[in-house]
């Protein structure tokens, strides 16, 4: 695990303006998904998946649980989750973006996923009680944060016991860079 690092305020002003600044955005994490996953989502959906994997196929998800998703962006892997827990089950998507919460929003509006919710808040703060998630997934989005520790933290208070931590990232050995590499803010949101 990496130790939570330096310029911490700086690092999330560079992913913010990063993230904030996307336009059509060609859904670069589409070829993570089957020919299946991506008819049965919005197209605008699959346009703005951004992630590196495809966290639902290692979470072995099953009707009635409870998930959430860590840096949903605008909600794919969230909308795929709601449909796999329906009925009773429900999905949360967790951004701390507003233009991609908004998204996910209308995506869950297109698919009518009324078992999906968005909120806009901190991976590092989840807006959710303790013990009250089964199952938690990630997609590319807990690189982007510098208090990983505390990203995992916020994932076990929140999962019960026996729950799952279902994660797709982007990892690195912190030995094989030099450290003006590993301190330098705009390493973290390129
Ligand atoms: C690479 S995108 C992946 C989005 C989504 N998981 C997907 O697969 O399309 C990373 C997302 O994480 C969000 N993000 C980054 N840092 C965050 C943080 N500390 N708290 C909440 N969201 C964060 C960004 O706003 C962005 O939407």
């Amino acid at each position: 695990m990496s130790r939570d690092l330096m310029y911490s305020d700086e690092i999330q002003e560079l992913v913010v303006d990063a993230y904030q600044g996307l336009d059509a955005p060609g859904g670069p994490g589409t070829r993570f998904y089957t020919d299946e996953q991506l008819a049965a989502v919005p197209a605008g959906a699959a346009e703005w998946a951004l992630g590196v994997g495809a966290p639902l196929a290692w979470a072995d998800l099953g009707a009635g649980e409870a998930v959430a998703d860590l840096g949903c962006g605008a909600g794919i892997d969230t909308l795929l989750a709601a449909a796999l827990v329906a009925p009773t089950g429900w999905a949360v998507g967790v951004d701390f973006l507003p233009e991609m919460v908004e998204r996910a929003r209308a995506f869950a509006a297109q698919a009518g996923a009324d078992n999906a919710e968005f909120h806009r808040a901190q991976m590092e703060s989840l807006p959710l009680p303790n013990a009250s998630v089964d199952v938690i997934i990630s997609n590319g989005s807990i690189n982007l944060s510098a208090r990983k520790s505390r990203v995992l933290a916020e994932a076990y208070r929140v999962l019960r016991p026996g729950g799952r931590l279902c994660v797709t990232d982007l990892t690195i050995r912190e030995e094989e860079l030099p450290s003006e590499i590993l301190t330098h803010p705009s390493a973290w949101a390129g």
